[in-house]
């Protein structure tokens, strides 16, 4: 593995030739009689409905639809270009291409040819989409960036990042999730993910589960190998998760960062100046204690602390009696603190119950919030998740494109 780079082999920024993304050819030599070409144009139109599901965007917009056909006896012929040879989705695609283009009055059969792109046509399909993509840390950026902190390990980090990633998913969010927790990554277990993100070239593109599009180290180690890095190969690994993977435009991008106050923590706040943190805590004092730590760098960083969510909260008995096997208050209490520390109100967003399906979740890989979502410890992560997605986006860093004016006089 090169020593600049954390993701072999995306390491190098690539020099595009051709700044023009290759509008698909309008007219196919292969549609040849008047009707049948009228034909070949409906069902072009229809496969603008087919995503790259990687991608998701549509296939004819990324040059994928290299050519449409139809035949005298309704037969269409599509010829579809992957992005690389043995796209795991290619499946996927075709089904999708057949389905779409069946839809079309006049075509029965449907036939669908598949190539692979040159690497010409690869560099203009890049070159398209990075000029599309939000860079998250730029002023600009509409997204809005959390991260998910807290004290110490074993607090519920990362079962929150995932079911709140999950839950804003289902609720029609554009939602990414980078787990950099580098050396402690968990992320690809707990939502189920085996498939390896898709390279095309330096590009990387990241699987997407329950709507999702996560990216992890563990996805670039073999087996449960340990990843044992310093300081700065982790400030590379998050900057090549930011610059290289393509998450397209996102509404939310959570982190689920490693426990405590580290090296990690600082690179996100100088990769992502904009970006937020949520704190997790249990109820227990001294958890609470420490979390306070995690939450006050936002003091140096100049980060907003959106909340804190209390975790395991309490065990609901068979009798319906709660117990506190953490003891009680610490929610409050490091809300309470952070609001004095950092001058500003802190809200506690929530408080989970202890509940063995989100821990079972976790180990098969299916959140609760989508295994269980009337369990009560999904109803309060749905919440959390609603809170978050409604409150607006600190406007910190943002330009607001406007002229000042004088207010009219107040009536
Ligand atoms: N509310 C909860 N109820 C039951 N188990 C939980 C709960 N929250 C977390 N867990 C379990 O606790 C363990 C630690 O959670 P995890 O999300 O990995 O924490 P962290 O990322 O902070 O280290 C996991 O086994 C997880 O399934
Ligand atoms: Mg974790």
């Amino acid at each position: 593995m090169p020593e600049d780079s954390a993701l072999d082999p995306a390491a190098s920024n690539p020099t595009p030739s051709n700044p023009t993304p290759s509008p698909a050819t309008a007219s196919s030599p292969m549609a040849s009689n008047p009707s049948g070409e009228d034909l070949a144009g409906r069902v072009r139109a229809a496969l603008a409905a087919v995503q790259d599901p990687e991608l998701r965007r549509p296939i004819t917009e990324l040059g994928m639809v290299d050519a449409v056909a139809v035949a005298a006896d309704g037969t269409a012929t599509v010829r579809v270009l992957l992005t690389v040879s043995g796209c795991p989705l290619r499946t996927t695609i075709v089904d999708d291409v057949t389905a779409a283009a069946g839809t079309v009055e006049g075509v029965g059969a449907v036939r669908v040819d598949v190539g692979v792109m040159t690497p010409e046509q690869r560099a203009q399909l890049k070159e398209g989409l990075r000029t599309r993509a939000v860079p998250f840390g730029a002023p600009g950026s509409l997204t809005r960036v959390i991260g998910v902190a807290s004290g110490k390990g074993g607090v519920g980090k990362s079962s929150l990042t995932v079911n709140l990633a999950c839950a804003m998913a289902a609720d029609g969010l554009r939602v990414g999730i980078i787990d950099a927790d580098v050396l402690g990554f968990s992320v690809p277990g707990l939502m189920g993910i085996t498939q390896a993100p898709t390279r095309v070239d330096e590009m990387i593109l990241p699987p997407v589960a329950y709507g999702v599009k996560v990216i992890s180290i563990g996805m670039f180690v073999q087996g449960n190998q340990p990843v044992i890095w310093r300081g700065p190969m982790l400030h590379r690994a998050l900057e090549q998760f930011l610059t290289d993977v393509h998450f397209g435009d996102l509404d939310v991008l959570l982190l689920d960062l490693p426990p405590g106050t580290g090296d990690v923590a600082i690179s996100m706040s100088q990769l992502l100046p904009g970006s937020s943190l949520l704190v997790v805590t249990t109820p227990q004092s001294a958890a609470a204690e420490v979390a306070v730590r995690a939450g006050s760098v936002a003091t140096q960083t100049g980060q907003e602390v959106l909340g804190v969510v209390e975790n395991m909260s309490w065990l609901e008995l068979p009798d319906g009696t709660r117990m506190e096997p953490f003891g009680s208050g610490g929610g409050a209490r490091l809300a309470a603190r952070l609001s004095e520390i950092l001058g500003t109100p802190v809200p506690l967003l929530g408080s989970i119950p202890l509940e063995p399906r989100l821990r079972e979740g976790g180990d098969d890989g299916v959140p609760i919030v989508v295994s269980a979502p009337d369990s009560a410890a999904a109803a309060e992560l749905r919440a959390i998740a609603r809170t978050l997605a409604s409150r607006p986006r600190g406007l910190a860093g943002l330009p607001l494109g406007i002229t000042p004016t004088r207010p009219d006089p107040a009536p």
